[in-house]
């Protein structure tokens, strides 16, 4: 509804438009909200009584301005909520900003909140702009595969510069505040400390709608030009400059590479209406064209959607949520510090940390203190309260100081029994009945931690797997035990965001999904070696860790990877396994079968040659603490000689593959068993393993994640045909065998995740989201 204040001021609220019915707790500008918009300022427009109007994003002034237009619109094959118009009279966002641009009356937008992409470049058409405090501003479209494409390309540089454009368009930022917002002039005034928005913006239009037109006419950014840069920077090398720093066009920097282009025109072309021509065709093209952009598109609803949300609020998790509680954390090592820095910065506290050791206890203290120091340093944590986060931190060598704790995460080191035991002290020691009782594993059986609790405790017990360094790293598998509660793995949810991280609920089995995943990824790319490998021109190490990074995209390849993580990680693993051969008595594991494909190639290495990794300063390359802090992977003649001894019977011997055949041999079984593990319902969404392996394993976003990969890059039928025809050549692999998942996909024409958004997948699986 729109507002007429006796001051002839129209006040026109963008959550008025939205449908009482759909929940849009960011304003986001879809159709309805477009439409509404459209109406009341013509509205506006129209009545003679009216000499100004104010555009705000809710009447009380609260909340978001909006963080603009409805990224839903852009899955949906329409997609044109932005430039093209739609059938039916649907105003776009151009439409609108172009109304505004033109208003007879001045238009004060009076922004709060997140005032984001279309939401900022409403602001952008109106003749002024004033803000609160609360003020978060930026253009993101680039993180989501697009550019601004409502004329903020064209409209934020005549109005602050080119510098602040590219900082902000380029870089997708969303957080620059009311004070950067006065100093390159987005912002023409901030609400003093006794006025609210409202009241400024009211006190601003009651001003302008007093002056000539002239003046009006001058706030119309579309009649402005791009002003120097006030540092005397030639505005087309500030271009070059800033496309120097893009990842290339291939890997993932479409979008950004378009952002730069645009601006660009924003001051080559000598018309305003010349650099909007440019945006539209720019923004069009990616939109309807860019698998990257769809990519980011999918991941950014994956991330939101991967951790559920519930409507659950009982007393402990309203609490917790708000970042209140007590938190204890068990085992001082690495993940135990990261873990609980984690804690401490979000605000937690007091924060307990617990390790028998008192000599790690003290180093792990100490380590916990100097980094939060060096991120309060970093402009992280605020100085102001780095005082109240230090002192939060607590130490004991006893478990029964966690006595009063709400939360309480075990990270000891991956042994069963110990987990076991500490868990039946946690039993008796806790005083909270509903305190979570959590294990850090990175692949144990949950419910047999679980099961060392009394029953009613074990609805409370999970596994919330964090990833080291757990302080930087996103991921959290938070995995689901057979008697633990929704509530709980809601609660756990709500506080791994609270820490910044991204939850993903999982099932219990051997490795959970990320882990798992990653068994067939590393063992084949070392069988690989064995097969390919020797002679002057085999296949290297470098050679796949290049394929796997440098060409397709991963954060690192996977040799890199495990000298990083310590080769004896995958040996005690293999051990406990019972597959690799007895050193003493030179009896091959009992696991082991004559059928097995195996190699022991990664086993000799760490036993015969201690190549741990980067630890011992070798590992699969070679490291030199004069070369690169001792972190630089150089090229190995012992293990040039071992890859020689074990390729010598194989009949590949010597070929090198190329790099797209490295890709599908390592990757396409990683798929494969993602498959598996969404036929049994461990993880119960395509969307929740690509997120996994994101924030978990380095996957390129572009390429958004594995599933979405193999659907949209590659298509599920090449991959079954290459999987059927490699179990068949080498049926000693059985993760070559095809999960019958992939094949149902491909019978019926579809991709997995179309599958499951169609509802194929609702009777098959365990649905873990689904009991959310
Ligand atoms: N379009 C549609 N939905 C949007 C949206 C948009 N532009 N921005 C946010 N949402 C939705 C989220 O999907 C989420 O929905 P859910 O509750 O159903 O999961 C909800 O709004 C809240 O968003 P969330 O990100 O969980 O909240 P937050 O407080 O952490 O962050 C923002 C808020 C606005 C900073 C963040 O959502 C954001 O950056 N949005 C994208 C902005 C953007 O890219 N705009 C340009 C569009 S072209």
């Amino acid at each position: 509804m729109t507002t007429i204040l006796p001051s002839d001021t129209a006040i026109i609220a963008i959550a008025n438009g939205a449908p009482l019915n759909k929940p849009n707790p960011v304003n986001a500008l879809g159709a309805p909200i477009r439409q509404y918009l459209q109406t009341s300022l013509k509205k506006a427009i129209d009545d003679p009584n009216i000499q100004a109007i104010v555009l705000i994003g809710r009447h009380d002034g609260k909340g978001v301005f909006s963080a603009g237009a409805d990224i839903k619109e852009f899955s949906g094959s329409s997609g044109g909520s932005v430039t093209i118009s739609e059938a039916g009279g649907i105003p776009t966002l151009n439409d609108i900003a172009h109304l505004m641009e033109r208003s007879p009356k001045p238009i004060v937008a009076a922004l709060t909140g997140a005032c984001l992409g279309g939401g900022m470049e409403l602001a952008l058409a109106a003749q002024y702009r004033v803000a609160d405090n609360t003020l978060r501003y930026g253009l993101p479209e680039v993180k989501i595969g697009l550019i601004p494409g409502a004329g903020g390309t064209q409209r934020l540089p005549r109005l602050c510069g080119a510098r602040h454009a590219l900082d902000v368009i380029v870089r997708g930022r969303i957080n620059c505040s009311a004070k950067e917002g006065l100093k390159f002039h987005f912002l023409d005034g901030v609400a003093s400390e006794d006025e609210t928005v409202l009241e400024c913006a009211l006190r601003w239009a009651g001003w302008a709608s007093n002056l000539p037109s002239v003046s009006l006419d001058s706030r119309r950014l579309c009649h402005r030009s791009v002003p120097p840069d006030a540092e005397g920077v030639d505005k087309t090398d500030m271009c070059d400059f800033a496309m120097q720093s893009l990842p290339s066009v291939e890997r993932g920097g479409e979008s950004a590479h378009a952002t730069v282009k645009a601006i660009r025109a924003s001051f080559e072309l000598s018309s305003f209406r010349e650099g909007m021509e440019v945006e539209k065709n720019l923004f069009n093209d990616l939109l309807y064209h860019s698998l990257q952009g769809r990519a980011y598109r999918h991941i950014f609803f994956a991330e939101r959607s991967a951790s559920g949300s519930s409507s659950i609020r009982n007393k402990q998790s309203s609490q917790l949520r708000q970042g209140k509680g007590t938190i204890g954390v068990i085992g001082a090592g690495t993940m135990g510090r990261g873990i609980a820095i984690s804690f401490l910065r979000a605000g937690f506290g007091p924060v307990i940390l617990v390790d028998v050791n008192e000599k790690g206890l003290k180093d792990g203290v100490q380590y916990i203190l100097s980094t939060l120091e060096g991120e309060a340093k970093k402009g992280r944590i605020h100085p102001s309260k780095l005082g109240a986060v230090m002192t939060s931190l607590q130490s004991s060598t006893s478990l029964s100081d966690l006595a009063d704790c709400d939360i309480i995460v075990e990270a000891v080191f991956e042994n069963l029994n110990v987990k076991r035991e500490i868990f039946s002290k946690l039993d008796t020691i806790s005083k909270k009945m509903d305190a979570l009782l959590l294990s850090n594993t990175s692949t144990l059986d949950v419910d047999a931690i679980a099961s060392s609790l009394s029953q009613p405790r074990r609805a409370f017990c999970a596994g919330m797997h964090f990833f080291s360094p757990a302080h930087i790293m996103k991921l959290v598998e938070v995995v689901r035990g057979k008697d633990t509660s929704t509530d709980t793995l809601d609660i756990i949810c709500a506080v791994s965001k609270r820490i910044r991280k991204v939850p993903v609920v999982v099932g219990n089995c051997d490795g959970f999904v990320g882990n798992r995943m990653l068994h067939p990824y590393s063992t084949e790319s070392t069988l690989l070696l064995a097969e390919y490998g020797g002679g002057d021109n085999g296949l290297g190490v470098a050679d796949v860790d290049d394929a796997l990074s440098r060409y397709f995209g991963m954060a690192a390849g996977p040799f890199l990877i495990f000298d990083i993580a310590g080769n004896d990680i995958g040996y005690n693993i293999r051990r406990e396994k019972g597959l690799v051969r007895d050193p003493k008595t030179g009896q091959v594991g009992p696991n082991r079968s004559a059928q097995m494909r195996y190699t022991e190639l990664a086993d000799e290495m760490v036993v015969k040659f201690g190549r741990m990794g980067q630890k011992t300063m070798k590992g699969w390359y070679n490291y030199d603490a004069k070369v690169g802090k001792g972190r630089k992977p150089l090229p190995s003649s012992e293990m040039q000689d071992l890859i020689n001894k074990y390729s010598m019977d194989s009949p590949h011997r010597g070929r090198k593959l190329g790099k797209d055949e490295i890709v599908s041999r390592i990757l396409f079984p990683l798929v494969n068993e993602g498959f598996k593990i969404l036929e049994e319902g461990i993880a119960s969404d395509p969307a929740d393993i690509d997120i996994i392996y994101l924030y978990g394993y380095g996957f390129p976003a572009w390429k958004g994640g594995p599933m979405f990969w193999a659907d949209n890059y590659i298509g599920l039928a090449p991959i079954l045909s290459e999987l059927e025809k490699l179990h068949q050549y080498y049926p000693g692999s059985d993760y070559f065998r095809p999960s019958d998942l992939l094949r149902k996909c491909v019978s019926l024409g579809l991709g997995v995740q179309e599958y499951y958004k169609q509802g194929y997948a609702k009777a098959s699986t365990a649905g873990i989201k689904s009991k959310l």
